[in-house]
């Protein structure tokens, strides 16, 4: 009896670790995609420049980008980053509790106390970021064009930081690098994009529906498969 009580518990475990991990791992990348998407279409221009980068550095190799292409992609990188820190999908990150009195900054926590922290705060401070709600993938470029991450904070710092951030980061690359190596993003005419203030609610912030066409700038065809 007692040894079915402990597979039972054991069990339950498992499916909620395999549960904790799944759900993070799936919403947050396919929402940064999602607001991606949406910011190239916006942004015709800096699209071009994303365009211009992958096309420099594949060529017509006839391959798809590999993650070992990221170093010599940092204008598609500061894409990214500047989405997820104008975006913040993760705004409040997930509630903490402390487990004892403590004190921050000159403020007192008692113990047991939920506290949260604001990252789409610390991704919009003005006195951090010049003109946080404009959208400038170059405040990620230094003045040599290469990539850097100074203040930005989307998964969170700390022991109870996302642990999914190597392979979340990656994904989110590779999948980008790809879509916008095949495609070419366009808002079809009459289509009105939404904001980055019209997102939907929840734990991770998602764009509202939105509507765009894909044209095809290489073919499946040409591309050779290992
Ligand atoms: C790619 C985009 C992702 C972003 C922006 C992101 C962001 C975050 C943030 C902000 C937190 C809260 C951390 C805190 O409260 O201090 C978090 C927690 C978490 N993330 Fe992610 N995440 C991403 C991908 C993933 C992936 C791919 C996985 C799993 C494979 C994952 C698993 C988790 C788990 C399990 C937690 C809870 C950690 C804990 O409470 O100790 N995340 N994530």
């Amino acid at each position: 009896m007692r040894c079915f009580a402990m597979l039972i518990s054991m069990l339950f475990l498992l499916n909620s670790s395999a549960s904790d991990m799944f759900f993070p791992g799936t919403e947050n990348p396919t929402c940064i995609l999602n607001w991606f998407l949406l910011y190239v279409t916006k942004h015709p221009d800096l699209q071009a420049k994303i365009h211009r980068q992958l096309d420099d550095v594949i060529g017509n190799k006839r391959r798809l980008p590999e993650i070992s292409d990221k170093p010599n992609l940092p204008y598609l990188e500061a894409f990214i980053a500047e989405v997820q820190r104008i975006v913040s999908e993760t705004p409040l990150a997930v509630p903490h509790s402390t487990t004892r009195d403590t004190s921050l900054a000159g403020f007192f926590i008692p113990r047991d106390m939920t506290v949260f922290i604001n990252l789409w705060a610390i991704h919009h401070d003005p006195d951090r970021w010049e003109d946080p709600s404009c959208f400038r993938p170059e405040r990620f470029l230094d003045e040599r064009g290469r990539f850097h991450s100074e203040g930005f904070i989307p998964f969170s710092l700390g022991k109870r930081s996302c642990p999914g951030k190597a392979f979340g980061s990656k994904a989110v690359f590779i999948y980008a690098a790809r879509l916008l190596y095949r495609f070419k993003f366009e808002c079809p005419p009459g289509e009105v994009l939404p904001g980055a203030e019209d997102s939907e609610n929840g734990i991770v912030l998602d764009s509202k529906p939105f509507t765009i066409c894909a044209r095809e700038r290489i073919n499946a065809n040409l591309l050779t498969t290992e």
